[in-house]
């Protein structure tokens, strides 16, 4: 990794003493990073239907949210007004962008979410806010005054389009240039103010809620239960009111229900399906003129293969999945999917039957590529 992103400090040290704890400004954490797509580029993405975009303005007092795909009259807006757009995903749009996001692999792939860009014209932004996320703000071409305070007081505008904070006090401001960086914690109320037009992008991590995390693990029981036998009261009593539910039913089906018990293992299928699971507006493209498996088989060992953008693969110990499923893998094919799952790439595929069969699967399925470079 190189020393200057986390501005000299190890991993181990960022981790320590700042991840989910602290702001930390990294100056040149990117030397010569002035951004990854030009302004047009970026604008057309937002008119993509397929991609999640904003739009935000604001004229000082009122702000405007629209959500892509945004009309080109939009775009259009005089650059003397302050507007942004924002693009989200740009990671699995650009693979200069997932390069962007694989430097930040010192966090577990689990935790990593997406790159967002956005750009600015003058005074243009998103308002004072928080997010429930770690976030390494990333500047990318222009300068962006960032404002940030650990204020305790996250009490939000009403009615607003969007999440304003109602009473935004900057402890700390710093107007960051291209390569400069700025990595916030969960809840760490902010507010970045274009200087000029720029764009910033912002890695952004998953954090997924205890309420979240707890019905996924439920649904995922549901399809994993099995309970034989059927619902029996040979020793029904004579009761008063008919409509009353029986006491001895719930008592019954309380029992049942204490039985009910779930091992690591089934927490740790469920997490590899949860966090691999690509979002809901995410699809794949099968290859337009598939090769055949020989074929595949023939270029794969040659030039290697690659993970598409999109897909997610995780691991736990030998059980993988990708993309929301389990992987079935033979113990001949660990080493190679593991080295796979960690680098996104292979420079050579070794001609084992089992591991082409399974990588040709996921080239059929659009998962991945053949050439180990993009
Ligand atoms: C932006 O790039 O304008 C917004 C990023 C953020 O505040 O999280
Ligand atoms: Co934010």
């Amino acid at each position: 990794m190189d020393k200057t992103l986390l501005g000299g400090l190890t991993p181990r040290t960022f981790l320590r003493d700042y991840w989910q704890k602290k702001p930390l400004l990294i100056r040149g954490a990117l030397p010569g990073f002035t951004g990854l797509i030009p302004r047009d580029e970026l604008l057309a993405l937002a008119r993509d239907e397929d991609v999640e975009s904003r739009f935000i303005e604001h004229d000082g007092r009122n702000w405007r949210l629209e959500r892509g795909p945004l009309p080109a009259s939009l775009l259009r807006r005089p650059k003397t007004r302050p507007w942004t757009v924002l693009v989200q995903g740009l990671n699995m749009l650009r693979p200069e962008a997932d390069a962007l996001m694989r430097r930040f692999s010192f966090i577990p792939y689990a935790r990593l979410d997406d790159v967002m860009v956005s750009y600015a014209t003058d005074g243009g932004g998103v308002g004072p806010h928080f997010d429930s996320y770690d976030v390494f703000l990333l500047q990318g071409s222009g300068r962006r005054r960032w404002q940030i305070s650990e204020q305790t007081d996250l009490a939000l505008v009403d009615g607003a389009p969007l999440r304003i904070l109602k009473n935004f006090r900057p402890e700390q401001e710093w107007v960051l240039e291209p390569g400069d960086m700025l990595y916030l914690p969960p809840k760490c109320a902010h507010n970045g103010i274009a200087e000029g037009e720029c764009t910033t992008y912002s890695i952004g991590f998953r954090t997924p809620s205890m309420q979240e995390l707890v019905t996924g693990f439920l649904d995922h029981l549901r399809d994993e239960v099995c309970v034989s036998g059927m619902y029996a009261d040979p020793d029904l009593t004579l009761q008063a009111d008919p409509a009353q539910l029986p006491g001895a039913m719930v008592d019954k089906v309380e029992a049942l229900l204490k039985t009910l018990t779930w091992s690591r293992k089934d927490v740790e299928q469920f997490l590899g399906r949860y966090l691999s699971e690509p979002k809901p507006h995410v699809f794949f493209d099968a290859p337009d003129d598939a090769l055949s498996a020989a074929r595949f088989a023939q270029r794969a060992v040659k030039h290697g293969v690659r993970l598409d953008g999109r897909t997610l693969l995780l691991r736990s110990g030998a059980h993988f999945w990708i993309n929301g499923e389990p992987v079935d893998v033979t113990p001949g094919a660990r080493a190679v999917l593991r080295e796979l799952a960690s680098t996104r790439a292979l420079p050579a595929v070794p001609a084992d039957g089992d591991t082409m069969n399974l990588l040709f699967e996921w080239y059929c399925d659009g998962f991945l590529h053949l050439g180990n470079r993009t």
